[in-house]
């Protein structure tokens, strides 16, 4: 019931920020959504608002290129970052990116949680692990969130969740619950609205 409270109130885009003297004061309740480029942090949020269009998706890695602020009723931020790994960007621009993304993960007091997008069809890689490190030591909680859970079949994808377990058992930040979701067909939606 506090779920469909929350996700019925407005939903809005605040602002993209490029630098962290551009962050929104830290004054609410606040989860962003980490992932690798394309993996579905952008479409995630749609799903959740129920709004396609409120972040930006698409097929280019590297589409979001700011930290997204989007407020969800009066005191909730969720926060749309830009993704890691490969994006179809300028070397010198996408670590740029990589170090503000760094330190807002590090450096935010509003975070409540970090939520980890994996592809259920890769699983987790080298540069999840290191973000996941960097939340470790920043002691910041993160629940990893499988995506496109429609694009797989049901063998495949035991064998990655045994992965991605196992991994996970590595890192003392991390939430052992994880949540299965596909935006294109709303599955795990309602979970993650009721986590938030
Ligand atoms: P960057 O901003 O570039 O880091 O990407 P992102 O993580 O925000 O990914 P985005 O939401 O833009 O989605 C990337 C592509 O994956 C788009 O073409 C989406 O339509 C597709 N996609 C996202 N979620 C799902 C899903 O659950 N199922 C399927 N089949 N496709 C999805
Ligand atoms: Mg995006």
């Amino acid at each position: 019931e506090a779920a469909r409270k929350l996700f019925a109130g407005e939903t809005d885009f605040l602002k993209g920020v490029v630098a962290m003297d551009g962050l929104p004061p830290d004054d609410r309740i606040e989860v962003c959504f980490a992932g690798r480029s394309n993996v579905g942090k952008s479409s995630l949020i749609n799903a959740l608002t129920g709004r396609k269009g409120l972040a930006r998706a698409s097929n280019t890695p590297g589409r979001t290129q700011e930290i997204n602020f989007f407020t969800l009723a009066d005191d909730h931020y969720l926060v749309d970052l830009p993704g890691y790994g490969y994006a179809n960007a300028p070397v010198a621009v996408v670590e740029k990116w990589q170090r503000l993304l760094k330190q807002y993960l590090s450096g935010r007091a509003s975070l409540r949680r970090a939520f980890v997008l994996v592809d259920m069809r890769h699983g987790i890689k080298p540069v999840d692990e290191e973000i996941m490190c960097l939340l470790d030591r920043s002691a910041v909680t993160f629940q990893v969130v499988m995506t496109k859970v429609d694009k797989i079949k049901d063998r495949e994808r035991d064998r990655t969740l045994a992965q991605v377990r196992e991994k996970l058992s590595a890192h003392p930040a991390a939430y052992p619950e994880l949540v299965l979701t596909s935006s294109e067909k709303g599955w795990g939606i309602p979970l993650l609205r009721s986590i938030i």
